[in-house]
């Protein structure tokens, strides 16, 4: 397949350790092609998915007035979060906890202005969640969240940016009202903004030490 734009001169180690959650260094005011998007999926669906089902839904929305619809949904539900106490804690010098207040205020910024992204994304996955056990859901989510990370890799590849958010999750069924889809049957899976970035330039960002998560043979 030749993309319709140059890529980014990223060698894949670059590709993949530089796909940020970008929220703040989304442009908001440059159109995006649909064609372009298409392309990302295009490219998505090229992951693996479980029995090869291939069972993911693409919703991509650029209209005004349901954009509108699902940023007040995504905003309602982030607002309830921020008034909760931070579920995790961290010690102190743990980069998870020095990094938490810009996380924080980079969602706030999103909160505010994902109305005006150029395009989102409602990806969806065949089934209802809830009404599997436990041991189906690996197969479940590891057949659509390979698929929107490739997603977002491509996007990144064309010179854009998105963010993971699954605020919108916890009010599925009036997300699905917006967008005609049969609830019952699928499951929102999350909302992505889709924008170009501002600049490029995007750095690893730090992790807990691998020393830490690694085990061999035995936990
Ligand atoms: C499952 C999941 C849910 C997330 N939900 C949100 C969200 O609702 N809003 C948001 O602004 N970011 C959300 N994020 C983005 C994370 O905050 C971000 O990935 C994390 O801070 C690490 O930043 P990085 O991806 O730039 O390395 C989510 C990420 C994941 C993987």
């Amino acid at each position: 397949m030749r993309p319709m734009t140059e890529l980014l001169p990223l060698n894949p180690d670059e590709l993949l350790t530089t796909t940020r959650a970008v929220r703040k260094r989304l442009d908001f005011d440059r159109p995006v092609p649909r064609a372009l998007v298409e392309e990302c999926v295009e490219i998505a669906v090229q992951s693996p998915s479980g029995s090869n089902r291939q069972s993911w839904q693409w919703v991509l929305i650029d209209d005004v007035a349901k954009k509108k619809a699902l940023a007040d949904l995504y905003g309602e539900v982030f607002d309830e979060y921020m008034l909760a106490p931070a579920s995790a804690q961290y010690e102190e010098g743990d980069t998870r906890a020095e990094r938490r207040e810009k996380v924080t205020e980079s969602a706030k910024y999103l909160r505010e202005r994902y109305h005006e992204v150029p395009i989102m994304l409602a990806a969806y996955q065949e089934g209802r969640i809830d009404t599997q056990p436990a041991s189906s859901q690996g197969g479940y989510w590891g057949s659509v969240i390979p698929a929107v990370w490739s997603f977002m890799l491509a996007l990144r590849a064309r010179g854009l940016g998105s963010a993971w958010t699954t605020m919108t999750c916890r009010r599925e069924e009036e997300v699905a009202a917006v967008l005609g889809v049969p609830h019952d049957q699928y499951t929102h899976v999350g909302l992505f903004p889709v924008a170009y970035t501002l600049g490029t330039d995007f750095k690893p960002a730090p992790r807990l030490d691998t020393a830490s998560v690694i085990h061999w043979n035995q936990w």
